[in-house]
């Protein structure tokens, strides 16, 4: 690897993964790994999917870029498609390259319109490499911290606070807000806690834009983070999943930001807005989910793993916390997540300890085998006990 630049923080697993099918990787000498991770949680419907690539083959074979000059229909398909099941119908969408575009592109539409000069959000969230929303320093932002209050849940924040009631509503124009922290280490907000926010942010005519970057395309057994809680957004953030690997991400609007967005001057240029060869591999993706009943699958999946991690806890102590919705897990021991990580890896199981705590995260394709499953929380119960027994 002497030619590649390696960001700090970021752990070099494997250095010859050569081959890939749905959850299994194979590296050049043959070896064969259980991929948990789903290469930062991108590959919803798992590495080469046949039906992907056939999309991806007949699509190359007409047109894979166009530019913004152009439209083309399967860009309106998959738009169709995208605003179904983001519940945002006759609203507009537009097809990025990744999910911190989708995220920043999403938040400059807001600050265009909204009326109120604040934006609000947790500090535990992760919105992406670069924009606003990935630094979130300047004075028009509210980093409201819902993991330290003094509500005293165990779900955080639940809206009923002396340090929520400072919050000035009365200045927030928009609401930003990741439904299950992915980089905060997979932690979910009371449904409370965002009713409450919402309906006070609506009652300001404020905008409420959900980065669904992790959580979206299914994760958590339901298409969005959203979903978990009855609140419905204006502006929706998809990535990751949604490209199943290949770099495309969606901002989808309702129609009523779209209609007064088309009644200002708004200027956002990059050269592959709206390829189509980024649309067809969403519009697969959601066709395979839908017709594969996936999300039915992710919920049963999600919980055989939650059910059994939880009945670990009872017998090895090192299990401080087990957290998840679907296949969006974390494990959080006391200590020794990196030994343990590596112990998976050398028996062939893709896990990824997060910075900033002894957790791994479990976020594999949504087309996971049960058997694969299985093995794992064997392989995982067998280290623990060796631990243990220590
Ligand atoms: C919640 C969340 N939002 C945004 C992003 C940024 O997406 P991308 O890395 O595709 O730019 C990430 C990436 O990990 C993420 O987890």
């Amino acid at each position: 690897m002497k030619h590649l630049i390696w960001s700090s923080g970021h752990q070099l697993l494997l250095k010859n993964i050569v081959r890939a099918d749905n959850c299994y990787l194979y590296d050049s000498e043959g070896k064969k790994y259980i991929d948990l991770e789903s290469g930062v949680w991108c590959t919803s419907v798992g590495h080469c999917n046949p039906k992907i690539n056939k999309a991806i083959i007949s699509q190359i074979e007409k047109i894979s870029h166009t530019g913004f000059f152009y439209a083309n229909p399967v860009i309106e398909n998959t738009s169709k498609k995208v605003l179904e099941i983001t519940g945002l119908n006759d609203g507009k969408c537009e097809f990025l390259c990744s999910g911190s575009e989708a995220v920043e592109y999403g938040m400059r539409i807001a600050r265009l319109i909204a009326e109120k000069p604040l934006a609000l959000t947790f500090s535990d969230s992760y919105f992406g490499a670069y924009g606003e929303a990935g630094k979130r320093q300047h004075d028009n932002w509210i980093n409201y911290n819902r993991l330290e209050c003094s509500c005293n849940s165990k779900e955080g924040c639940t809206g009923e606070c002396a340090e929520f009631n400072t919050i000035p509503f009365e200045r927030i124009g928009i609401f930003l807000f990741e439904p299950g922290s992915s980089s905060g280490l997979v932690r979910f907000p009371s449904v409370k806690l965002i009713e409450k926010i919402a309906e006070k942010i609506k009652e300001n005519h404020g905008i409420i834009i959900v980065n669904e970057v992790t959580t979206g395309i299914g994760r958590t057994g339901t298409w969005f983070g959203f979903q978990h809680y009855r609140i419905q957004p204006d502006i929706v953030a998809i990535g990751k999943g949604i490209g199943n690997g290949y770099p495309v991400s969606v901002m989808a609007v309702s129609k009523n930001v779209a209609e007064v967005l088309a009644t200002k001057n708004f200027l956002y240029a990059q050269s592959h807005q709206n390829d189509p060869l980024g649309a067809v591999v969403a519009f697969e993706v959601i066709n395979t989910i839908q017709n594969e009943n996936l999300l039915l699958q992710c919920q049963q999946l999600g919980n055989l793993i939650i059910e059994q991690l939880n009945e670990y806890k009872k017998i090895f102590p090192i299990i401080r916390q087990v957290r998840g919705r679907g296949l969006m897990i974390a494990i959080e021991l006391t200590e020794k997540a990196e030994p343990v990580q590596k112990e998976l890896l050398k028996k062939g199981f893709i896990l990824v300890k997060r910075s900033g705590g002894e957790v791994l995260r479990i976020d594999p394709s949504l087309t996971i085998k049960e058997k694969d499953i299985k093995a794992f929380l064997k392989t995982f119960g067998s280290i623990l006990l060796k631990i243990q027994k220590k």
